[in-house]
């Protein structure tokens, strides 16, 4: 069935792959965008897909922004919590910024983003929550206290919503890509980047699409027996 489906960080990176898959199964997308103006234009000029801005770490804003998506699209059935930031440094290095403002986007950004659509959701007896984690958050990282802190929260989001949305027809999963080919891991050291890669039993980074289609199927009217898991997609890197 043809559903409003909301990614968060949707246009660019897994995200975008994650828009424009949900797309392709019928779906009314919309995607959200904190900042790059150029490359939401661009994304949707190329997907047809319409683009809303709004910071993810602020309660008002997503409320507002996500009011604004359901007016205009329609009740949203499934959201996509994608809106994902790295801010790298050894935790003796690490200030208190770095850790705050990962901790916004990265934990406080799920809360926002969910808990707007969570009584609608309720009310129609029906909705999907797809949360992207990392196989950070369920290995911990050298130089990532904080990201790691907040994706394995992400973790607990998800298992604490699948609890409370089951009796109303409401599934949460994660997903927990390894390393995928975007821009956040090609902005690690080269050689830090393919020490990684020696690492991956697979030979090679994930594809974006290799994440959308785990978000397909856990998004599925299909899927409704699935809840509270989480989907690794690491290239056999990690087994939890
Ligand atoms: N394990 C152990 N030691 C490590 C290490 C690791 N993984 N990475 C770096 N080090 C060591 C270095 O060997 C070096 O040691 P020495 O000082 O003894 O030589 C030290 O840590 C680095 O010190 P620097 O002062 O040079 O560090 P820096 O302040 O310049 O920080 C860094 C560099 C931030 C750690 C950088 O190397 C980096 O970005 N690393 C990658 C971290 C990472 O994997 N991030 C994941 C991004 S992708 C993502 O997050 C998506 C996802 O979900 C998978």
């Amino acid at each position: 069935m043809a559903r409003t489906a909301l990614v968060t960080g949707g246009t660019r990176g897994i995200g975008a792959a994650i828009s424009k898959a949900l797309k392709a199964e019928g779906h009314n997308v919309a995607a959200s965008y904190a900042g790059n103006d150029e490359a939401a234009a661009k994304f949707t000029e190329e997907t047809g897909i319409k683009t809303y801005k709004w910071n993810v770490g602020s309660y008002e804003e997503s409320k507002a922004g996500i009011a604004k998506v359901e007016e205009e699209l329609g009740p949203i059935d499934i959201v996509v919590a994608n809106a994902g930031i790295t801010r790298d440094a050894p935790f003796h290095k690490m200030t208190p910024e770095q850790w705050q403002e990962v901790i916004d986007t990265n934990l406080t950004g799920v809360f926002n983003t969910v808990h707007p659509v969570w009584p609608g959701m309720r009310e129609r007896g029906f909705g999907r929550i797809v949360v992207i984690s990392s196989i950070n958050g369920q290995k911990g990282q050298f130089a990532q206290v904080n990201y790691a802190a907040t994706k394995a929260g992400d973790l607990g989001i998800v298992k604490s919503l699948a609890q409370e949305g089951a009796a109303k027809g409401i599934t949460a999963n994660a997903v927990c890509p390894g390393y995928i080919a975007t821009e956040m891991v090609m902005a690690v050291p080269e050689k830090v980047r393919e020490a990684i890669i020696g690492m991956i039993p697979t030979g090679r980074l994930g594809e974006p699409e290799e994440i959308a289609r785990c978000v397909t199927f856990l998004a599925s009217d299909d899927s409704g027996f699935i809840n509270g898991s989480t989907i690794s997609a690491n290239g056999g890197q990690f087994f939890v």
